[in-house]
């Protein structure tokens, strides 16, 4: 039998991180997964180079039923905070984007940090170790394990969300919120490229590995970023941000020449160039491919310049600006980044991550019903409520 303070569920980035920050407060910590190896996803994140936060990371980037319950965590632990400790571990990064901080090498280096954090607060790891069965006793916690029983006072759930089950996923962490009697919301995949109704995808399958920059809009929220053509339908950055306000049936406007006035490239060529095809003027804005493919898929003729109206021109730049779109889908929990939903904050204190009918459980990163946008935004939720849980477990 194994007699901890705390046990974390789950050895991913907010499992390791609160971890950490437990066993420096003196408590005895064991970390229990399932999986063979520790941090797969971190591994994986960022292609291999992981985002590790946002440098303008705040409430605003995530999406909850209670949009407020994120903020305690991360104004208590910054992203400033988590930058100033990957710079203590001597990790070189750099800014890619939109504040998005990747490492310079590897996302080993953001796995090694962590499990440098543990190993300096004494917290042991064990792997490859199946939780049966989670019991309250008056002072705590009792686990039934493939690796035999555990008991604790303080229980975090750092199990995560359902994307991605190749690498470990499970739905554990909501099963077990509904056994002590918290409220899990409906879960849909997250950051995730959209599926196409057959009509679509046969034609847009041509434009396979184009790039363009493109705002996406649905449901009051937009992302100027760019959309990239697939064989199976449509992803890039500003789908990835979309879908996850996205829900079945709903249509996403894309606005293809995001940075500028349609009319006003089209009403200059029609008079520098009026014997100039459509098309021939387009190609200096799109690819070629894109050009011949999108003209009738959109429903626009190509014909000289100087054969269109001014009504007409205004319609083919209305039709660049807003091409409107109904996805049949996402590709699911297979692909998507993260999962939606999740432990409802309603049962949570947003001080300490504790359920609030349930003295010493804890739940913390992607499983509860706090998703970031795609850029860092996830990890910093990991490491803001694994930081809080950490001190109070
Ligand atoms: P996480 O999923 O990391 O860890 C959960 C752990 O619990 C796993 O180790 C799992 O094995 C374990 N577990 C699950 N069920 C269990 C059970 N029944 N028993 C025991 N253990 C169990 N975010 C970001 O900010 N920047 C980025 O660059 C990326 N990139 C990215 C790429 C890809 C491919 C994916 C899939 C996701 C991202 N993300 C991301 C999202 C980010 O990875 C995610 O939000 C965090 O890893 C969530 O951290 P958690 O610790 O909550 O869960």
């Amino acid at each position: 039998m194994f007699e901890q303070d705390v046990i974390v569920i789950g050895a991913g980035a907010a499992g390791l991180f609160c971890a950490a920050q437990a066993g420096k407060r003196g408590r005895r910590v064991v970390v229990l997964d399932h999986a063979k190896k520790v941090g797969r996803k971190i591994l994986m994140s960022g292609g291999g180079r992981c985002n590790f936060t946002n440098m303008y990371a705040s409430a605003e980037n995530f999406l909850s039923d209670n949009p407020h319950f994120c903020k305690s965590a991360l104004s208590r632990y910054t992203q400033w905070d988590f930058i100033g400790l990957v710079s203590d571990y001597g990790i070189p990064y750099h800014e890619k984007t939109l504040g998005q901080l990747f490492c310079d090498d590897s996302a080993k280096d953001i796995v090694n940090l962590l499990m440098g954090e543990c190993e300096s607060a004494g917290v042991a790891i064990h792997t490859q170790c199946e939780i049966l069965d989670v019991d309250k006793t008056t002072s705590g916690f009792v686990l039934q394990t493939s690796r035999g029983e555990y008991r604790c006072e303080s229980l975090v759930v750092a199990t995560g969300g359902l994307s991605m089950p190749k690498l470990g996923a499970s739905p554990f962490g909501y099963r077990l919120a509904e056994q002590f009697g918290l409220r899990v919301l409906p879960t849909r995949a997250g950051l995730v490229p959209f599926t196409l109704h057959e009509q679509d995808k046969q034609v847009l399958a041509e434009l396979s590995g184009i790039s363009l920059d493109a705002s996406a809009q649905c449901n009051n929220t937009s992302f100027n970023e760019s959309i990239l053509f697939t064989h199976r339908g449509l992803s890039g950055p500003a789908v990835l941000q979309i879908s996850s306000y996205w829900h079945s049936g709903d249509t996403v406007t894309f606005d293809l020449y995001p940075h500028g006035t349609m009319l006003e490239v089209l009403q200059q060529g029609q008079q520098q160039h009026p014997e100039a095809q459509l098309s021939t003027l387009l190609s200096q804005h799109y690819a070629k491919r894109c050009v011949q493919t999108l003209l009738p898929y959109l429903g626009i003729d190509n014909k000289p310049l100087k054969q269109y109206q001014g009504k007409q021109l205004q319609q083919v730049a209305d039709k660049l600006h807003a091409w409107q779109i109904q996805p049949n889908g996402t590709e699911g929990y297979r692909t998507a980044e993260v999962t939606l939903g999740g432990v409802d904050t309603e049962g949570l204190s947003s001080k300490t991550l504790m359920a609030k009918d349930v003295e010493g459980l804890f739940f913390i990163g992607e499983v509860v019903d706090v998703t970031g946008w795609l850029g860092g935004y996830n990890f910093q939720w990991a490491w803001s409520s694994g930081w809080v849980a950490g001190q109070n477990a």
